[in-house]
């Protein structure tokens, strides 16, 4: 499959862990329409890892969805979400067991795809955990891939292998949607923070066909859930989530969107923010301006639509101002032009700067701009 943008939708490991059901699946695809999430473009809804049970069947070798927490098997659970408008996400490993130690897919890639296929799977988060250390992981996700690509399905690879092997040379050539480049987020500042950092040189192989995926995000989960840990402020959490626009990542939600409050919902449907993500040129994000520090920077998106995204963001943790000259995205003093400004977190009219800007930015912060090139 060959995502044109960055996929959306919801994963339940950040918040679910191996408390998955088929009651709390269909909960959250109910929810996922009734609070806009859908039309806002979160339309996957993924099941990750403890689905199913810890050993295959004996007789058809085929890995079995747990007869407690999936009573009626997953053909059910996933007519339920297609039938809600959504799409379906499952969760299976290239080793021989997944990273909770269920039954992954090593040596069974072609019929687990078939057996995904046969629940209607239109998504396949595939993990790295248990590979035998003499199967190349670059030929496994070839298989899976293969594999998929044979099932008579339409499925998307999101692979995980957390960034290793310089998984960026090479995952997009396996056929692979997305893939995920770094270890495991945790719901906390320094996360989200540390992992958006660790990917900057990286942003230039994310693009249509293949995204880069910083993993789900933590946003709204106020450290309830299995990937607990401080939890962030509502201004954290709006960095998080204008960082992963910004970078054009794919935006799985790992809260609770049962439960989700007003504010989250707020911020993760903010069309402009959105706009910015889903922007149709998937062209990188770059440092205009970095600060000595390494925690400070001017971030710019160019958009189609002769618009350009710009992030204010720092991540220090002492408030500070923040600087950078126009010319750094191509508008030198010569062109005796200008910019017109959105705000994009509450879209309002933010008027028109020229030369350069400078704002002061609160620690952990950032401010965020839809920016046009006007006469002066
Ligand atoms: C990790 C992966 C997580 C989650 C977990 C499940 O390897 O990075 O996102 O899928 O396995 O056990």
């Amino acid at each position: 499959m060959f995502p044109k943008k960055p996929p959306m939708g919801f994963n339940t490991w950040n918040t679910f862990g191996e408390n998955i059901s088929d009651a709390m699946i269909r909960e959250t695809a109910d929810a996922m329409v009734e609070k806009g999430l859908l039309k806002a473009g979160y339309e996957y809804l993924v099941i990750d890892d403890c689905w199913s049970e810890k050993k295959r069947d004996p007789v058809t070798d085929r890995i079995v969805p747990d007869r407690v927490k999936f009573p009626e098997g997953m053909r059910v659970v996933s007519d339920y979400v297609h039938g809600k408008g959504l799409k379906f996400g499952m969760y299976s490993c290239a080793g021989v067991r997944t990273c909770a130690n269920y039954p992954g897919s090593f040596d069974h890639e072609f019929l687990d795809a078939e057996t995904f296929a046969a629940y209607g799977a239109d998504f396949l988060k595939y993990d790295y955990c248990y590979k035998p250390d003499y199967a190349d992981g670059t030929l496994l996700y070839r298989r899976i891939c293969t594999a998929l690509d044979n099932c008579g399905r339409d499925i998307l690879l999101s692979a995980c292998n957390w960034g290793a092997d310089n998984v960026h040379d090479w995952i997009r050539s396996t056929g692979a949607g997305m893939y995920r480049s770094t270890g495991d987020i945790s719901d906390s500042f320094v996360s989200f923070r540390d992992i958006f950092l660790s990917q900057l040189d990286n942003v230039k192989f994310s693009g249509p066909g293949c995204f880069n995926d910083i993993d789900m995000l933590t946003v709204g989960m106020r450290n309830r859930g299995n990937v607990a840990s401080t939890g962030c402020s509502d201004l954290e959490y709006r960095t998080e989530f204008a960082l992963w626009c910004m970078f054009g990542a794919p935006l799985m939600l790992g809260c609770d969107v049962r439960t989700i409050d007003d504010t989250t919902l707020k911020l993760v449907t903010n069309p402009y923010l959105l706009r910015i993500n889903q922007d149709e040129a998937c062209r990188p994000m770059f440092a205009a301006h970095k600060e000595w520090d390494g925690q400070r920077y001017v971030f710019a998106r160019v958009l189609t639509n002769h618009e350009i995204a710009l992030a204010f963001t720092n991540l220090s943790d002492n408030d500070g101002t923040l600087w950078f000259p126009f010319d750094a995205i191509g508008l030198p003093v010569s062109a005796k032009k200008g910019l017109q400004l959105t705000d994009a977190f509450t879209g309002e009219d933010a008027g028109v700067e020229k030369e350069y800007m400078r704002i002061p930015v609160k620690a952990h912060d950032c401010a965020v701009f839809i920016a046009k090139v006007v006469n002066l």
